[in-house]
């Protein structure tokens, strides 16, 4: 696609009003990546800042050099030159800054934007394609006097006052007597969506973080945690001329998002029983490692040190990690470098929900809960990072670096079970 530039930038939040963001390219959000599988990415990043920054790609599989962590921020006016092959399947991905704690506050001020990677499996699907498949970055977003976007994160982190769907105030969208592909991001610091249709008509589930689904599942509500993704399909071919349904958010009690229906022929789909093939990783029963995330600030006790790296986790090795918390959540729990399969929720809400199948990079944690997901990191070695993807919480410390080790030299990588689509 090209390169980025992060800039402040004046934009229309859809009431007619210029406000003050930062922006990728000037775009509010920024602008949506689609690229395929086995493309190599080449993109210089531009800090046209008044502090640090560096870009993260949330969800893909790429090597130290180009994950974009904050050891990489680069000072007011520098570049950052980004090469990496998509070695990985399709899916939806988050792209942000990722600065020593100014992260949370970059992206409040408006940087992010969707990474869109597509293959064949996935194409073979025939799954509803533009204008039937739409991106949709929610987030909520305070503004100050002048009608800025406002970052004023309390103790218990961000919490905006108005909900945004790709940067747009009350957002409505036309939509034809047809299926519908959503491509969901939430997109804010700190705030759980509980989505849902006005109607009570159902999602159809078809995948999440690490792309397609087993199989789609049917539900009515969706509990979605920072950081994480959703594939949606929605049939609105009940729906009459004129007449509208709401995308809400049960927990804030928020209108998302107004679908009016056009009365018009879209697009006929319907999902095949089986979507893709996802091999169960095979690992321990017990834990190898546990991360407990206590207060505000803190992984088993430590508080991020840039340079302090934590463990070492052995390359090609299934392991079984366990996530827990005293308290202070939600926290959903992320990790760099690969994709995970969670395994098993005990306490608190006691079981894991149908989204949360297939492959994930970022799992919602609550309180009382212990959640367990087996890991293999099988495409690159060096220093990664888990965190907590409450942005208040990253930024004060509930971070840790970590080193996967012994992996093969870069030339005899085989493809991992994640990449390959068998
Ligand atoms: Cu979306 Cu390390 O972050
Ligand atoms: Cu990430
Ligand atoms: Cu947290």
């Amino acid at each position: 696609m090209g390169d980025l530039t992060c800039a402040p930038a004046y934009v229309d939040l859809g009431d007619g009003r210029l406000r003050g963001v930062l922006a990728y390219n000037g775009k509010f959000p920024g602008p949506t990546w689609v690229v395929w599988k086995g493309d190599i990415v080449e993109s210089t990043l531009y800090n046209r800042l008044s502090e640090p920054t560096i870009t993260h790609w949330h969800g893909l599989h790429v090597d130290y050099a180009n994950d974009g962590g904050p050891r990489l921020a680069i000072g007011p006016g520098g570049f950052y030159n980004y090469s990496f092959p998509i070695i990985q399947r399709a899916s939806l991905n988050f792209y942000h800054p990722h600065p020593h704690m100014l992260t949370g506050k970059q992206v409040c001020l408006g940087l992010a934007g969707a990474f869109i990677i597509r293959d064949q499996e996935e194409d073979a699907l025939h799954l509803p394609a533009s204008p039937y498949e739409v991106p949709l970055i929610i987030r909520d977003a305070s503004f100050d006097s002048q009608g800025n976007l406002l970052y004023n994160p309390t103790s218990s982190g961000f919490a905006g006052k108005f909900p945004l769907v790709n940067g747009r105030l009350k957002l409505k969208m036309n939509v034809d007597s047809g299926v519908y592909r959503f491509r969901v991001l939430n997109g804010s610091n700190a705030r759980v969506f509980k989505l849902a249709l006005s109607n009570g008509a159902p999602f159809t589930v078809i995948g999440n973080d690490g792309g397609l689904l087993r199989s789609p599942a049917v539900v009515s509500q969706i509990e979605l945690g920072m950081g994480e993704r959703l594939d949606l399909l929605v049939n609105f071919s009940g729906l009459v001329g004129g007449q509208s349904v709401m995308l809400r958010c049960l927990a804030a009690r928020w209108d998302l998002l107004q679908f009016v229906g056009t009365g018009t022929a879209g697009y006929a789909y319907s999902v095949p029983e089986v979507l893709s093939t996802i091999v169960p990783l095979v690992g321990p029963t017990q834990p190898t490692r546990t991360f407990s995330f206590d207060g505000m600030s803190r992984i088993n006790g430590l508080r991020y040190d840039i340079n302090r790296i934590d463990f070492q986790v052995p390359f090609g090795v299934v392991e079984r990690w366990r996530f827990k918390t005293g308290g202070n959540a939600p926290h959903p729990v992320h990790v760099h470098g690969a994709s995970f399969q969670v395994v098993s929720r005990t306490g608190g809400r006691g079981k894991l929900f149908p989204w949360e199948s297939g492959w994930k990079d970022t799992v919602l944690l609550n309180d009382k809960e212990v959640v367990d997901v087996l890991i293999r990191f099988d495409a690159y070695g060096g220093r990664y990072l888990i965190h907590c993807h409450q942005l208040e919480h990253e930024d004060m410390g509930m971070m840790s670096n970590f080193t996967v080790i012994n992996a093969p030299s870069p030339g005899s990588l085989s493809i991992s079970p994640f990449t390959s689509s068998r």
